[in-house]
């Protein structure tokens, strides 16, 4: 492929003469890059989360070494970098805090550079949405290569996955499992390179990034050790430059008809709950008005289809093997738009419309659902101003219309503090509340809201209890569990106002949570409260207080929705 009249961004830096020029080619060829390799090729730039702090996404270097071949295949120039690397199992107090501080370094990283395209490698949980957010305020021709599963997990003859971590916690906390079992389960949970190998939220950032248009078909589901992974990479590395070619821009593929498309899907798989932060952050930095009503709205009606833990049975190795996201979106496709275009240049109808189904046990057919309870819903009511998330198919339904009494717990160290305390005056009708775990009140908004029960009810046979909170859920969580309250407690939400023994009502049909108080009494509850929040004085978090936004609106940072192109308006050298 020759770019002989292509106008390459690139060419600002490797194009000049004179001292420029020498200096933007001398530093590079210590490298051992040739000189015919700054004669226009289009750059690529391969962004790299790599870190052995991130296992899931520690085969990373591997990975890139597919997509340069293919990019050198196609004519291409590829260059990798690193930006921050943000691994959900080891990052305290939690890898939300700083998704936006990544897509900032991403965003900067790609501006900064001469680079004509675009390859984010993602994985783990935030790597997705942090690389995918701060690439669309640049606006490159982009394509995400996602890592992959990890193969399903082994433990004394069963499959198991990341789901069963919280199985084994409750065993362990009524005495089912000895702790020491519990810890020779942690050999066989992670068998090999990859992500969490249920539809969690890495495996639901997948699915959302390739029905959204950004990357090839079937990119979701391989497993990381597949040898279908690497072709898909190398695959990928080629695209880019076809890409760069055509200039294919982010923001000609993430259209609001394809943000539409992704919750669809979204539904159809059982999609994690972070889903919506993320997704609604991704359109405010491309410009599409999304809100969280439209999550409600483009749910209704699509049925489970992806038979997968934890809203199922089966794991993401399944998945692949029984056709993965292009079998879900063939079922969905008359409901979708099917001319949104994609990577490729085809339409997703063009990509999906002959995509087999090997396993209809995994994947359901549309007039044969897994449940047909499925999506997101929105909830709005006076505990909830701007709205709550719950997803039903990984609740239980005789929950779906409930009235109990609040146990309050006002932070996470309260939770921690009393949650096994036999005289916690709590029953299977109660409802759990969990204040302070916001985006501001936390800080970073962590994944507490699916808390465990109280040890004494667990012992009983309660498995599920209604749960409320300001925070978020392990997308391998489940349960009867509102999340993302907004306002949160910490920015005045009728949340911070309820005290132990209040009535509360879940109605999940009618969209609704509701505190049995009257609006003179939350008011003047709300007057005599004193809200107490950590603000720090300094630093990445005191900025992140200052400006990150509420659940409803995405918890992106208020001056980084939109974008700002890819041109540099100055120039030192
Ligand atoms: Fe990385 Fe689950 S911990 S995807």
């Amino acid at each position: 492929m020759s770019f002989p009249d292509k106008n390459l961004r690139s060419r600002n830096w490797f194009g000049r003469d004179g001292k420029d020029g020498f200096i933007y080619r001398s530093w590079m060829k210590k490298q051992g890059i040739p000189d015919e390799e700054f004669e226009g090729k289009p750059v690529i730039g391969i962004c790299n989360t790599w870190s052995e702090l991130t296992p899931c996404n520690s085969h990373f270097r591997e990975l890139a070494q597919f997509v340069k071949q293919g990019v050198i295949q196609a004519g291409g120039f590829p260059l990798e970098f690193p930006v921050m690397s943000l691994g959900e199992t080891l990052i305290k107090p939690t890898a939300m805090l700083y998704r936006n501080l990544a897509s900032m370094d991403v965003e900067e990283s790609i501006r900064a550079n001469p680079l004509d395209g675009v390859v984010l490698l993602c994985g783990c949980d935030k790597t997705t949405p942090s690389l995918v957010m701060g690439a669309c305020s640049v606006d490159l021709p982009t394509i995400v290569v996602s890592g992959g599963p990890m193969l399903t997990g082994r433990f004394r003859g069963k499959a198991i996955s990341t789901s069963d971590v919280w199985r084994f916690t409750d065993q362990v906390r009524t005495g089912e499992m000895p702790g020491a079992e519990m810890k020779q389960a942690e050999s066989g949970l992670c068998r090999s390179d990859g992500h969490c190998a249920v539809m969690g939220t890495a495996s639901t950032m997948a699915c959302m990034v390739e029905s959204l248009g950004l990357t090839l078909p079937g990119n979701a589901a391989i497993p990381a050790p597949d040898a279908a992974r690497k072709v898909l990479a190398r695959h990928s590395g080629a695209q880019i430059v076809r890409m760069v070619q055509d200039d294919r821009r982010m923001s000609s593929i993430l259209t609001r008809e394809a943000f539409e498309n992704a919750i669809m899907v979204n539904a159809a798989i059982g999609g994690s709950t972070n889903f919506v932060v993320h997704l609604l952050a991704i359109a405010g930095r491309i410009g599409v008005d999304l809100t969280l009503d439209d999550f409600d709205r483009f749910s209704a009606g699509v049925p489970l289809l992806a038979n997968l833990q934890p809203s199922g049975q089966f794991f993401m190795e399944d998945f692949y093997y029984a056709g993965g996201l292009p079998a879900v979106i063939r079922e969905l496709l008359p409901r979708m738009h099917a001319s949104c275009i994609t990577v490729n240049g085809k339409t997703i109808q063009e990509n999906c419309s002959e995509a087999p189904c090997y396993e209809r046990e995994v994947i359901a057919p549309l007039e044969e659902p897994v449940n047909p309870l499925s999506g997101i819903v929105v909830l709005k009511g006076n505990l909830c101003e701007n709205g709550a998330v719950l997803k039903p198919s990984a609740a239980s339904e005789k929950l779906m219309q409930h009235t109990g009494r609040a146990i309050v717990f006002e932070d996470i160290e309260d939770y921690k503090a009393r949650i096994d305390d036999p005289s916690l005056p709590a029953d299977e009708n109660s409802v759990l509340v969990l204040k302070n775990v916001g985006p501001i009140g936390y800080p970073g908004m962590p994944e507490v809201g699916n808390m465990g029960l109280p040890p004494a009810l667990l012992a009983k046979g309660v498995t599920d209890m209604v749960r409320i909170s300001d925070g978020r859920m392990s997308g391998t969580g489940f349960g009867t569990v509102v999340l993302h309250v907004s306002p949160e407690a910490a920015a005045g939400g009728t949340l911070a106002i309820v005290e132990e023994g209040d009535l509360i009502t879940l109605d999940v049909p009618a969209r609704q949570l509701h505190l049995h108080l009257t609006d003179e009494e939350i008011a003047l509850r709300k007057q005599n409260k004193v809200h107490r929040i950590d603000l720090h004085a300094r630093g990445y978090v005191h900025m992140y207080q200052q400006h990150v936004e509420q659940a409803h609106l995405g918890a992106d940072l208020d001056f980084l929705k939109g974008g700002s192109g890819s041109e540099v308006p100055r120039d030192s050298h």
